[in-house]
């Protein structure tokens, strides 16, 4: 029987967080943010790929804190843009991550192309202060929206409409957004893969 299990998120990102708890509650995981340990030690996010980017912030936190530690790397690939932003997404218009330029540089890059085609990518990493214990991914196809819409969300939620639906992840409620986004499908994919278990590895 698996045991209720407390993760530290490795992020800074308390969008992302909220995301992550919201979608792991339900299965009784519960999350420690950077406040909750007094913050975190920074890790250079230069690998070449989600899944190296996830694995070093998990293994690196774990190691610092001592804690079992889930991170999320996660961008936005655009077909006509040859898969960038990619792993480059938080910092495609420069350095400090502002979602703002990050779009506009995006619709720009955009502007006149009919082929809008794009997907989220999110790699899960779980490791402990031992090292990893795993990895999952979860995706999810739309295209890129002609003008930024809704409130709600992150990133480039405003101008991402997910396959099957007209609005933007900025626009469709929370609940909708995490039962069918790369996060929400990569973390189904830890819990099912038994990545999250109490007294596993
Ligand atoms: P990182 O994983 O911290 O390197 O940054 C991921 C970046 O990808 C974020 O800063 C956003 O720009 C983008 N991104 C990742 N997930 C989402 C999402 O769910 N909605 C919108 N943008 C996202």
């Amino acid at each position: 029987m698996s045991m209720a299990l407390e993760l530290l998120a490795a992020t800074g990102n308390a969008h992302k967080v909220d995301e992550m708890r919201a979608i792991l509650a339900p299965a009784g995981v519960r999350l420690l943010s950077a406040r909750d340990v007094g913050g975190l030690p920074e890790v250079d996010e230069d690998g070449a790929t989600f899944r190296d980017n996830a694995i070093k912030k998990a293994c690196a936190i774990a190691a610092a804190t001592g804690r079992r530690v889930i991170a999320d790397d996660s961008g936005l690939e655009v077909v006509a843009l040859d898969g960038a932003p990619g792993v480059r997404s938080a910092r495609y218009a420069g350095e400090g991550g502002n979602d703002g330029r990050n779009v506009a540089k995006l619709l720009a890059a955009l502007d006149g192309r009919s082929d809008r085609r794009a997907r989220f990518v999110c790699v899960v990493a779980v490791a402990g202060p031992d090292g990893l214990v795993g990895t999952a991914e979860g995706e999810v196809r739309g295209r890129i929206g002609d003008q930024p819409r809704g409130q709600g969300g992150f990133g480039y939620d405003p101008v991402f409409i997910p396959d099957g639906y007209e609005q933007t992840f900025a626009e469709l409620p929370a609940g909708i957004k995490n039962s069918m986004s790369h996060r929400g499908r990569a973390l189904a994919a830890a819990l099912a893969q038994g990545l999250l278990r109490g007294q596993a590895g």
